[in-house]
Order: structure tokens, then sequence, then C-alpha cells
């Protein structure tokens, strides 16, 4: 029995990150959950793997697993999983995924790892304790300006045409080094922790998909909040997570772009 919540957590990933690099040398088995939302037998095998080994573990404990294998139970803690991060990338080879798993007590993150196993990179954050990559401690990067910045965003994978992302997506192009668009919200996040990423943006993701993220970049030093600036809370509309010192003018470009209203993808 790990002695740590962060210690059950790491333990949980290398199990089901090993599920996933096993998965990627078979042909996907791909079903749609709508749109272009995928869902392989890494997914579930994955899933099925850390909630045995948290079950196991934290029998009081909930589990909201994105593939719904989850338990909610009466307890103050609840483990946000997400066995694959990254799908797609995954279903197509691309070895950008992760698994993401963290745990909070009441709406306080305690603990969060992303495990992208294909790289054997694991990035860690306990509350309090900083954030590691492969237990080197990791900082969020010193860039003080958005002209001279490298940004990260994603596209949902449901509902598209109603996404206001595109127009987001150019004028920070224009207004920075660049967006990229790799495909994995909590690798993303993890990259803004580490310093690779000056900042992240993404609309409508779900809390599996940012929890461990958003401790790591807050234990790296770095600041989370929506674009009015306001706290970010776990399965809000918008995330902007940044390394603090580009946040405001990140903020004051996007109430540009919202005030100049929406553009809609496919319109
Ligand atoms: C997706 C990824 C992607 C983001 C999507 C998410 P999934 O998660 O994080 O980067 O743009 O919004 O749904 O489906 O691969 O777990
Ligand atoms: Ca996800
Ligand atoms: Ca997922």
């Amino acid at each position: 029995m790990p002695v740590t919540y962060l210690e059950a957590a790491i333990e949980t990933v290398r199990e089901a990150g090993g599920i996933l690099v096993e998965e990627l040398a078979r042909p996907p088995q791909i079903s749609y959950k709508g749109d272009v939302d995928l869902v392989t037998q890494a997914d579930k095998r994955s899933e099925r793997a850390i909630v045995s080994r948290l079950t196991k573990y934290f029998p009081q404990h909930s589990i909201a697993a994105e593939e719904g294998t989850g338990e909610e139970k009466v307890s103050d803690f609840r483990w946000h999983v997400d066995p694959l991060d990254g799908t797609t990338n995954f279903a197509h080879g691309y070895p950008c995924f992760c698994v993401s798993i963290a745990l909070a007590e009441k709406d306080t993150l305690l603990a969060a790892v992303v495990y992208n196993p294909f790289y054997n990179e694991l990035f860690a954050a306990a509350r309090g304790e900083g954030a590691t990559l492969n237990g080197k401690k990791i900082h969020v990067s010193k860039n003080a300006t958005l002209s001279t910045s490298l940004l990260c965003t994603g596209f949902p994978v449901h509902d598209r045409q109603s996404s206001p992302n595109l127009q987001y997506y150019g004028d920070f192009t224009m207004a920075s080094h660049g967006v990229r668009r790799d495909g994995s919200a909590a690798l993303d996040l993890a990259g803004v922790a580490a310093g690779r990423f000056d900042a992240f943006w993404e609309f409508g993701l779900k809390k599996w998909d940012t929890a461990a993220g958003v401790l790591l970049v807050q234990e790296a030093g770095g600041k989370v909040s929506d674009f009015a600036g306001n706290p970010y809370q776990l399965g809000g509309p918008l995330i902007l997570a940044t390394n603090g010192l580009i946040h405001e003018e990140m903020r004051s470009v996007a109430n540009k772009i919202t005030q100049a209203g929406p553009v809609l993808l496919g319109k």
C-alpha cells in the first residue's frame, strides 16, 4: 500500500500507461461517442485498471472517470480520471497521449499525475510541494511578453460547429510566436507547468481533462483562471493557464476577441 496519495496516483498511472503502450501495438478498435469523439479498447482497459486500483486503495473515495466506470460515494474525496487523454492521437499512432488523474478534497486539488508512457514522461504535483517531471522540479517559463510566447490550445471533439475557438486561434497566432494544437489538454497543461508553453486556453473541457494539469501549473508557479480573471472551476466553460507573467496580456487579447463577437467553426 503506497504511503501518500501521490504515490498511489503514480503507481496507478504507471500501470495504466503500460496498458496504453501495449494497446498501441495493436490495431485500434474505434467507436464513436458522437461527432469526432472517439473511444478505443485502450481507453476502456486503462480505466478498468485505474478504477480497480484506486477502489482497492481508497474504497471510501468517489471516482469520476471519463468512460463511466467510476463510482460516486458519500465522501469529500474524489478522483478525476482521464484514462487516455488524446484518444484521437492514440488511434492514429501519434504518440501524444497520456493518463491523467488527480485527487480533490471538496474543491481543493491535493495530488495530480499526468503520464505519457510512450516518452516515459511523468509529471506529478502535490499541493504545497511543487511540481516535478520524472522526479526533477519543474517551473513555468519566465517569458514576460505575449509577442515572444509559444501558446497551445485545443478544439472540442463534439458539437464542433458551436466552438468559438477559431477566432481566438487566429488572433493569438498573430500575436505570438505561434499556437500549437497537440490534441491532449492534460499534456498541454503539463507543458505549461514545465515551461515548454507559456500559456494554454481551451473552451468546454471536462473535469477529468484539466484536474491534474491545473494543480501541475499552480504548483509550478503559474496561474489559472477564466478569461474574466475569475478562479477557474473544474468543468467551467473556459480555462486559461499561463506562466503568470503573460496572464493579463492573454486576458486582454481574449477580451478584445470576445467583444468583436463569435466566428463559429464551419460558418
Ligand atoms: C480531448 C483532448 C483534446 C481536447 C479535447 C478533449 P480525449 O480529450 O484533451 O486535446 O482538445 O477537447 O476532449 O477525448 O482525448 O480524452
Ligand atoms: Ca480528455
Ligand atoms: Ca479520454
